[in-house]
């Protein structure tokens, strides 16, 4: 298969490695990771242990191959532009996979994108970027990848054994977008709160005021997913997140990491966006506008 990968920076180096043991990959990110790759290859170390040589180009207008799949792995804020960049890399089959987290990428890729094209997919798998060149696999995890109409298609079936034949354990889900809220839910309460107090995602459970918030943050993010017709239990979500903080104790979350390099953070795509349909619904959020606007204040220095 002939795979795009729009945004390699750490998850989209990753799957791109890995994919291009048996596929045609060409790597689409910014310098100097692209000059390096270009120079040296792409090295992956961590869980992986991994050196290919992978065509990387800076922009999608030196992109010269027919692409059957674009993978789009910019973070959220990035999503708009990258959409707008690929679209002239579409032809009738070409799937479009979003494998990012926040709630508004899909909306957002739609705008440029026909939504026949769009697939969409959540991953658990870590990735850290090193230096130019080098990516670490911080943590191996499962990945889900489903239509947005939730049908078992040929062409996800395919996309599936691809993914698998790559070593990146995948499944289908008949509803990926419950996937990603699910997804979403627990990062409301992980990425602001290690981001804003500047600590490990373990320290949420060592701390049972924390501890406390996390819950109460995972209560609301469920019950403002319910409003969507996303119906999940607050009390497996808080389960599955203390199960995340455990499984990641030693991490630095990404938006920790965002603000610690004083870079934008994905808070609009998740803590903004549930605030937003509670706005809509006029539906008090009060944990996830503090949480919003506590990270927005600390990105405003
Ligand atoms: N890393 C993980 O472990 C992980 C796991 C699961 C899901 N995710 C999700 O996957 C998405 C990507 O995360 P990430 O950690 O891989 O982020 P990342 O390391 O920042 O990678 C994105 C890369 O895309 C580049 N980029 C953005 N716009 C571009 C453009 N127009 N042309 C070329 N390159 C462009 C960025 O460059 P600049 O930064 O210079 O703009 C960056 O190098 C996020 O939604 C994240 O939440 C990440």
């Amino acid at each position: 298969m002939n795979i795009v990968v729009f945004g390699s920076g750490a998850i989209g180096s990753l799957f791109g490695a890995l994919l291009a043991k048996q596929n045609k990959v060409v790597l689409v990110g910014r310098a100097p990771h692209i000059k390096c790759i270009q120079q040296k290859g792409l090295t992956i170390n961590g869980k992986t242990h991994l050196t290919v040589n992978v065509p990387a180009v800076e922009s999608t207008k030196e992109v010269f191959l027919s692409a059957d799949l674009i993978l789009l792995t910019v973070k959220s804020y990035d999503t708009e532009t990258a959409s707008n960049q690929v679209r002239p890399l579409l032809h009738d089959q070409t799937m479009v996979v979003s494998l990012q987290n926040g709630l508004d990428n899909i909306e957002k890729i739609e705008q440029n994108i026909e939504k026949k094209h769009i697939l969409a997919g959540v991953t658990t798998h870590g990735a850290l970027f090193s230096a130019p060149g080098t990516i670490i696999h911080t943590g191996k995890g499962k990945t889900i990848l489903g239509e947005l109409d939730g049908r078992p298609s040929e062409r996800l079936n395919m996309l599936i054994s691809i993914f698998n034949q790559a070593g990146i354990e995948t499944q289908m889900s008949i509803d990926i977008k419950r996937e990603i809220w699910r997804k979403a839910i627990i990062n409301s309460s992980i990425n602001p709160l290690t981001a804003f107090l500047g600590c490990k995602n373990g320290y949420l459970l060592e701390n049972p005021l924390l501890e406390k918030t996390v819950e109460y943050v995972c209560t609301e993010s469920s019950r403002i997913a319910s409003l969507k017709g996303i119906i999940v239990s607050p009390v497996e979500m808080i389960e599955k997140t203390k199960e995340v903080i455990r499984d990641t104790a030693e991490n630095d979350s990404s938006m920790l990491q965002s603000i610690q390099q004083g870079k934008k953070t994905e808070i609009e795509s998740i803590n903004g966006v549930l605030l937003r349909i509670g706005t809509e619904q006029k539906i008090d959020t009060p944990l996830n506008r503090i949480l919003f606007e506590l990270i927005t204040s600390l990105c405003l220095h």
